[in-house]
């Protein structure tokens, strides 16, 4: 008997959950957009466990290639052999694949995507002459952070349309009080210091930040006070150093850093 593991720890910040399980249900492809450190590839990990579903993931880069994702021959002891890529896999054995920061990849990679993401449900493999029917459970979901785009780096209007869009924003402060709680093993008091001071830094219009403040680096701020550094210390540390390099910056970030939590000596 197989032990299941436990669910990844992933708490609804909306509707998020009934809607990749509805369109999971349908068949149909679902982006996910938002900023770093929201939550995205948690939520999928969790959808994935409830599916009960394998989980592939690729994370995409500026040169990801088609090749990358659906496999390539390779030499083996003098002999070429095919072996399949990431997306392959998942359309053959019915896994959830999570293209993250899709629009990153090459776009010769949106020629295998469109027949994949719309009704067909099917991927040409080129090489091979063949074309594979998704089995039963495939699914394909791509992530992108509408910050970083650019008029090169966008994803095509044909490419959206085949998709169902879940949007992330950060969650409410009683839940990312929980978040962090949990993630970085530290009290309620405590997280609810390092949120308020999330919630100032987000409020701040990113004046001079490229990005605001994550649960993901409050989370980080949370684990070093796990770990016995002051809430200031490891709130510079995991929050200020990450979110900026300009020295101006850094000296608003830790004055609210200093008003909003304690030191080692207080
Ligand atoms: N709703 C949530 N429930 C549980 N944990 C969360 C939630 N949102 C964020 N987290 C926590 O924040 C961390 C960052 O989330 P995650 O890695 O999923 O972000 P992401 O949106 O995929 O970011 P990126 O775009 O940088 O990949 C996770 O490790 C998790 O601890
Ligand atoms: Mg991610």
């Amino acid at each position: 008997m197989s032990v299941q593991p436990p669910r990844p720890f992933y708490v609804p910040v909306g509707n998020e959950e009934q809607v990749f399980k509805a369109a999971y249900r349908q068949g149909l492809s679902i982006v996910l957009k938002g900023p770093t450190g929201c939550g995205k590839t948690r939520f999928v990990e969790a959808m994935a466990h409830d599916l009960g579903r394998p989980l592939i993931t690729v994370s995409c880069h500026d040169d990801l290639t088609t090749a990358d994702l659906v496999g390539r021959f390779l030499l083996r002891g003098g002999e070429t052999e095919w072996v399949d890529g990431p997306l392959t896999r998942a359309v053959r054995e019915g896994a959830i694949c999570y293209l993250d920061e899709v629009v990153e990849a090459r776009q010769d990679t949106t020629v295998v995507l469109h027949p994949l993401a719309d009704h067909r449900r099917q991927l040409p493999i080129e090489r091979l002459g063949i074309t594979l029917d998704a089995a039963p459970g495939f699914c394909l979901v791509v992530s992108y952070n509408p910050g970083y785009q650019s008029v090169l780096k966008d994803l095509k209007d044909s490419t959206r349309q085949r998709m169902v869009a879940i949007e992330f924003g950060f969650p409410t402060p009683d839940v990312e009080e929980k978040i962090v709680a949990t993630e970085a093993g530290i009290g309620p008091d405590r997280a609810a210091e390092l949120v308020r001071l999330g919630q100032a830094i987000r409020r701040l219009e990113t004046g001079g930040l490229r990005e605001v403040a994550s649960t993901r680096v409050l989370i980080a701020a949370g684990r070093l006070i796990a770990e016995g550094l002051s809430p200031r210390d490891a709130a510079r540390a995991a929050i200020a150093g990450p979110l900026t390099d300009d020295s101006t910056v850094t000296r608003g970030l830790i004055e609210m850093i200093d008003a909003y939590l304690s030191g080692s000596d207080d």
